[in-house]
């Protein structure tokens, strides 16, 4: 079986052909990149229909295939930006009528997890994902996965795009965070916002503004803001691994590629006897493969949908899946 599948929740209009034993055939990504401030829904969704097509003519190109030999074609269904989901929606169900092929649409928080237990030594893992619109701690229990802690307001990934447009180090900060907190050394005293098992980062991104407001650098803002946020992430991981005996620990993500998270979190897990997971960064940035093979394992576990079912989810949560695959 080949399967076909179309990521576009956010700023990535991706579409990535995989086989049944997990091959990746195609991968190809078309990322909107505003041109100031940070994502505007509707130009996302306008740059995916621009690109879409033209992606999966690459994708299948690529894969060295033909139209006639998908079996599957696959969607990112949510949770994300409204109209970047309908305009991929849209795309995928085209596709699938066009080609009489089935459609199956997927959770995109359950892709960055199933593309790991294919892509690493990963069984049975804790994902912590970590992107610009989503911070979650995921693992599968009692016949789901479930949420085990998240943020109660802004992702990661935004609150350090927001941060780098505030104290001047321009969109897509994370990479030019990550450099500057190297040649920081001062702990600045921030917000530790872990409530429960879910954390909040606004707050913390107040507080570094002030410290800016102070004078102080932003070399050491940019080390305080990473410690007390990657401490934070680690802390729910650790915890959620613990309450459900779980030894590994998946990453997945744009902010994951973050060296310094990446040591905290696996200082971690070997203090706890168990291992960390870290598939290639195409893979944890979001991207159509991860789609297309999740859409396909839940086929095979015999799930199946009309175009009714296909109808978007802003806000799809990884328990209302059932997950028949496992
Ligand atoms: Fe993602």
């Amino acid at each position: 079986m080949i399967a076909l599948g179309i990521e576009g929740t956010a700023h990535t209009c991706g579409v990535g052909i995989v086989n049944a034993k997990g091959d990746i055939l195609a991968n190809e990504i078309k990322m909107y990149k505003p041109e100031k401030g940070g994502i505007h829904p509707r130009e996302a969704a306008n740059h995916h229909a621009e690109h879409l097509v033209p992606t999966i003519k690459a994708a299948v190109e690529k894969a060295g295939i033909s139209f006639k030999d998908i079996d599957l074609v696959t969607f990112s269904q949510g949770p994300g930006l409204g109209p970047c989901l309908r305009t991929v929606a849209t795309g995928a169900r085209a596709l699938a009528i066009s080609l009489k092929v089935p459609i199956i649409g997927v959770n995109h928080c359950i892709a960055h997890l199933e593309i790991g237990r294919i892509k690493t030594e990963a069984k049975d893992p804790v994902l912590l994902y970590a992107s610009g619109g989503n911070t979650q701690v995921i693992a599968f229990a009692n016949g789901k996965y479930r949420i085990f802690g998240e943020t109660l307001d802004i992702g990661i990934g935004n609150m350090f795009d927001k941060l780098g447009r505030e104290i001047g180090l321009g969109y897509y900060a994370g990479p030019k965070i990550e450099k500057a907190a190297l040649e920081g050394s001062k702990l600045l005293d921030l917000p530790y916002s872990v409530k429960g098992m879910d954390l909040a980062f606004s707050g913390i991104l107040t507080a570094a503004l002030q410290h800016r407001a102070k004078g102080e650098g932003i070399e050491d803002i940019c080390f305080s803001v990473q410690e007390t946020c990657f401490a934070m992430l680690t802390e729910v991981t650790e915890r959620a691994m613990a309450h459900i005996e779980k030894s590994e620990v998946l990453l997945g993500g744009g902010v994951v590629q973050n060296k310094r998270l990446q040591g905290m979190v696996a200082k971690m897990a070997q203090d706890r006897g168990g291992s960390i997971f870290v598939p290639d960064r195409f893979l944890c940035m979001d991207n159509g493969a991860m789609i297309a093979w999740t859409g396909l394992v839940m086929y095979e576990g015999g799930v199946r949908m009309t175009v009714k079912d296909t109808e978007i989810d802003q806000r799809f949560r990884t328990d209302q899946v059932e997950v028949t695959w496992r």
